[in-house]
């Protein structure tokens, strides 16, 4: 299994080029006049990249071109917490990103983490196939994070949900961490167009390896289990996170 993968000099590489990649992915679709679809990742790595899509840098605007009237932007997992908190995924990319932007409200659709986990995954799930009736979810990108145990969105390795294929929103109980999240599911993921996995830092190197060295998909790693059919999946890394990768 070949995986393709973009390997940067810093951080700060990786952030400027996922973002020009969103830029002109976004640019591409909306110019033929059809809405862009955008599922978010949570955690800490890709807050830099909605900052910089907001940012004016000496007058420029990297996402200046953007018109987000266009795009809907959705969420691929949420902690259950209230949007306020500390740890609420919405929050981090409000404060990053859409308190910065001119974006209609009605194009935000976060899952409500301050329900209860299996009613947020329901409403969550009716959202989705209300949004993209009649059928399956086509997102037109879907950002990622990896967890140093392989996790991505919120499948962690031995969790049910990684079997679900009946719903397109899960409700996931994570032992390791006592909490429960809300997440999208892999059949979602799968009929992604694009993916995006945005890795940083040395502390993702031993999973980095692990998974490069992989040749065929692993339920213990579940971010290998995201394969769209007809999409494509790239990995963008730093080079910390690539520090343990040979060069063949
Ligand atoms: C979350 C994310 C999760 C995250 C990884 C990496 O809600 O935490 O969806 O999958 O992407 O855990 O997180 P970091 O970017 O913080 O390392």
């Amino acid at each position: 299994m070949s995986r393709d993968f973009t390997l940067y000099s810093s951080k700060s590489e990786l952030v400027q080029s996922t973002a020009r990649i969103l830029v002109q992915s976004i640019l591409k679709v909306t110019k033929t006049g059809r809405p862009y679809y955008l599922a978010l990742a949570g955690g800490r790595t890709p807050r830099d990249i909605y900052a910089l899509l907001a940012e004016e840098r000496n007058g420029k605007q990297i996402g200046k071109q953007i018109d987000w009237n266009k795009v809907h932007l959705f969420w691929g997992d949420e902690r259950m917490v209230p949007p306020g908190h500390d740890d609420s995924n919405y929050r981090m990319v409000r404060e990053a990103l859409l308190n910065r932007i001119e974006i209609p409200a009605e194009n935000i659709h976060r899952p409500r983490g301050e329900m209860p986990p299996q009613a947020a995954a329901a409403e969550y799930d009716d959202l989705l196939r209300n949004t993209f009736h009649p059928g399956q979810p086509i997102f037109d990108l879907v950002l990622l994070g990896l967890g140093e145990d392989g996790h991505t969105a919120s499948l962690f390795p031995g969790t049910d949900v990684l079997d679900v294929t009946d719903k397109l929103v899960a409700a996931v109980y994570v032992e390791k961490l006592s909490v429960w999240r809300v997440t999208l599911t892999l059949p979602v993921l799968n009929g992604a167009r694009e993916i995006l996995f945005v890795v940083s830092g040395t502390g993702k190197a031993e999973i980095i390896k692990r998974i490069m060295a992989m040749k065929q998909p692993d339920r213990d790693v579940p971010a290998t289990l995201v394969l769209p059919t007809s999409g494509n999946v790239r990995w963008m890394l730093d080079s910390d996170a690539a520090s343990l990768l040979k060069n063949e």
